[in-house]
């Protein structure tokens, strides 16, 4: 196992461990949601989310309390958006992560209010835990989070996908840009970036160019930095999950594959085409990668989960 795979693989399990801390305990009222909640979000998934926020972390200095608490928030987050993502009205999806969907293992009400519940529970964790020495720092990153969910992100991805449905051809790639970067890239995004803003600055006075660092908040050219590999790597996550929806299959992926053309939806697959949408991915990886150049070994974690999300087959 590489080095890489093996922190991969103790992030996982620590995100495992924490959610499952975090989350309503099995068993407690109202039981069938909770339980919903737990079937959802624990015992599966890449956890690619949780470790950007660590990898981030590990550029600024992060304290490893408040990134266990931001990164499971968006795995929450996530995990919701997936419920919602698979039910009849939406992709109308019977498998996820090798298992029955949500509304399959229970029924679709549940899984409505397994997805409110669990968005209403990570905003409380990112508004209730001390995540930043400065309080306007921690409203920065709840204001961040909460937008990177709604209309101008996820959700409004989300809103854009569904209105083109049967309309493969029928968006330019700038739209269709603008619609993967929101319905995916945004929460990305919110995990690079909350977990970096767990940091703290250098703390550095350097009277030589007048730059002075309180150590409370992060740098902003580090954070520029960061927010120009979050939006290349949020860009190519989907572009990559459209390519492997085409070209996977259905037991390797534990979804089922060939859903974005049955729904004849636009993709960059059906925009460009296969080849040039893999090229596309790696020219988004360069781009993540050049973000970086400034940055020492710290940012190496974030090096190599670029180079995995671009070159994943799952
Ligand atoms: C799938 O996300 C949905 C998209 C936003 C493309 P992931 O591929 O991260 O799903 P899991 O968490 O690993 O199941
Ligand atoms: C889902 O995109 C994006 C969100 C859930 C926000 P997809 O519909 O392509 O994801 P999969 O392929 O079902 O995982
Ligand atoms: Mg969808
Ligand atoms: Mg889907
Ligand atoms: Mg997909």
């Amino acid at each position: 196992m590489s080095d890489f795979q093996e922190w991969a693989r103790h992030v996982a399990g620590l995100t495992e461990q924490t959610l499952a801390e975090l989350l309503p305990p099995a068993g407690s009222n109202p039981q069938r949601l909770h339980d919903a909640m737990r079937y959802s979000t624990l015992g599966g998934g890449k956890r690619v989310r949780p470790m950007l926020a660590f990898a981030a972390g590990l550029v600024t200095n992060a304290d490893i309390e408040r990134v266990k608490i931001v990164s499971s928030a968006v795995e929450m987050i996530h995990a919701y958006s997936l419920i919602h993502d698979d039910l009849p009205c939406m992709d109308d999806d019977v498998l996820r992560r090798g298992r029955p969907t949500c509304h399959i293992e229970f029924d679709e009400a549940t899984a409505l209010l397994a997805g409110d519940a669990l968005q209403a529970l990570a905003f409380e964790l990112v508004s209730t835990h001390k995540l930043a020495d400065l309080a306007d720092v921690q409203l920065e990153m709840l204001q961040l989070f909460i937008r990177a969910c709604g209309s101008h992100g996820m959700a409004g991805g989300q809103a854009i996908d569904l209105a083109n449905v049967g309309l493969a051809q029928s968006i330019t790639l700038p739209e269709l840009e603008f619609m993967h970067m929101q319905k995916t890239g945004a929460l990305i995004r919110a995990a690079v970036m909350l977990g970096a803003r767990c940091g703290k600055g250098s703390g550095t006075n350097d009277a030589t160019n007048g730059v002075t660092n309180s150590g409370k908040d992060v740098e902003p050219e580090t954070l520029a930095s960061l927010d120009r590999y979050a939006k290349c790597i949020g860009l190519a996550f989907q572009v990559v999950d459209d390519v492997l929806d085409c070209e996977s299959n259905t037991e390797k992926l534990g979804k089922t594959v060939g859903k974005d053309q049955n729904a004849n939806k636009p993709t960059y697959v059906s925009l460009m085409g296969l080849n040039p949408a893999k090229q596309f991915a790696n020219e988004l990886l360069n781009d993540a990668l050049g973000a970086l150049k400034n940055f020492d070994q710290r940012a190496d974690r974030l090096r190599q989960l670029a180079e995995f999300i671009v070159r994943r087959e799952h």
